[in-house]
């Protein structure tokens, strides 16, 4: 007999620390967690940005021995992870800590647990690509500083792995990889180029409504046992109030974080808004834009926020008429007055409103300026559709011919 699922849980990093100078709170932090070294771990822009230096120079004094890998690259393949953790078997550190966007981050998660584990990180993917391995305990401590707003990667417990060789992502998603501590400063994301704040902004942005509109954790069965809870176990009460803060704080600095990377309160609201939507997400699970961007970012190996962008708004606007009273609700966390409105026109109101923040931040030009063909569609569609944790909980149904559709829809 079908019964539907009574429970939900939530689950996040085990320790948040925001604001304006909380970097300056780092040393501290991993004197606290008993580290007299540290392996940090970062990319080429966050080292020219002269953000690491800065970091490094905190631990004068500390007498915390600290160690550099800045060899992490975007979307980054199973080579850099491998690289990563080859170096921290060799460093052996105390504690690690990443500071990029969220492809370091989610290097410097896996990295952590497998400090401590044997076997290479093919292992612990899941079958039939890897070995289907489980991360066996948490690992060394890790500590994460988000350069970027949008992947939420500080709040999740899971990494994407590019496999160039065969056009896939895959991914590590594991308890163990929570962060110890996520320190969001926001005085980090200032030196981001308007490119990468229009693009992982808009990722944040597609967290948090996928988040919102996602079906709810009572519209699955309920499991044998608790460990059989999927991680994207459905919307709940406390996802929901954490996405709307953060469609309303996105939707409402945006803009201005791209056109003036100065305007601090333009970047706190980003960086508190990424986080709530990866709170949200990372829980409640996501929707069709993503299984279309992981599907087509691969094949393509281009940038998850250029992807994300190019399907959100024909995304949005299949799902509207499945949950219009959500997303009257989406709209009025972006301002807009749906007084007298019923809930079919205010649910395009929301479509209309994040289809033109997409153009003004610089990414309404579509999937075929990213290269993507036409005759490719199909088959897009068909790996799409096989990313069911993602298609599970899209508010209508999408089978492939739909995808299909929404693909020509976002070129
Ligand atoms: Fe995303």
């Amino acid at each position: 007999m079908y019964e539907p699922d009574s429970v939900w849980e939530f689950d996040t990093a085990d320790r948040l620390k925001f604001g304006t100078e909380a970097a300056a709170e780092l040393p501290e932090a991993v004197i606290n967690r008993d580290g007299e070294s540290v392996l940090m771990l970062t990319d080429e822009g966050v080292e020219a940005a002269g953000i690491l230096e800065h970091l490094i120079a905190r631990f004068d004094g500390t007498g915390v021995d600290v160690s550099v890998f800045a060899d992490v690259e975007p979307d980054p393949s199973v080579d850099v992870f491998e690289a990563a953790v080859d170096r921290v078997r060799a460093v052996d550190p105390d504690v690690v800590v990443g500071v990029g966007g969220g492809s370091t981050l989610d290097v410097t998660k896996t990295t952590s647990v497998l400090a401590t584990a044997d076997g290479d990180v093919l292992d612990y993917v899941a079958e039939p690509t890897g070995g289907g391995r489980p991360v066996p305990g948490p690992g060394l401590p890790a500590i994460g500083l988000p350069t970027t707003a949008g992947t939420g990667s500080e709040t999740t417990p899971v990494s994407v792995i590019s496999l160039p060789d065969r056009d896939m992502k895959v991914g590590i998603s594991s308890r163990h990889q929570y962060l110890d501590l996520a320190v969001v400063d926001p005085e980090l994301t200032v030196s981001l180029p308007p490119g990468p704040t229009a693009t992982s902004g808009i990722d944040a942005l597609s967290h948090a409504v996928e988040a919102y509109v996602t079906r709810q954790y009572d519209a699955k069965e309920r499991p044998t046992t608790a460990a059989d809870r999927p991680d994207y176990g459905g919307r709940t009460p406390l996802t929901d109030q954490l996405a709307l803060t953060a469609v309303e704080r996105i939707g409402g600095s945006l803009r201005q974080a791209v056109d003036n990377g100065q305007d601090l309160a333009a970047r706190r609201d980003m960086a508190l808004g990424s986080m709530t939507a990866g709170m949200a997400f990372g829980n409640a699970g996501l929707g069709a834009t993503h299984a279309l961007a992981m599907a087509i970012g691969a094949e393509y190996h281009l940038p998850h926020g250029a992807t994300i962008a190019a399907c959100l708004p024909a995304v949005m606007r299949y799902n509207a008429p499945g949950a219009a009273d959500r997303f009257r609700d989406v709209a009025e966390a972006l301002g807009i007055d749906t007084a007298g409105l019923d809930d079919r026109s205010a649910a395009d109101r929301a479509v209309e409103a994040v289809t033109t923040l997409v153009e003004d931040v610089g990414l309404g030009s579509g999937l075929a300026s990213l290269g993507v063909e036409r005759s490719d569609a199909e088959r897009l569609a068909e790996k799409s559709a096989r990313l069911e944790r993602l298609t599970v909980g899209n508010p209508r149904r999408v089978d492939v011919d739909d995808l299909e559709t929404l693909v020509r829809e976002s070129l």
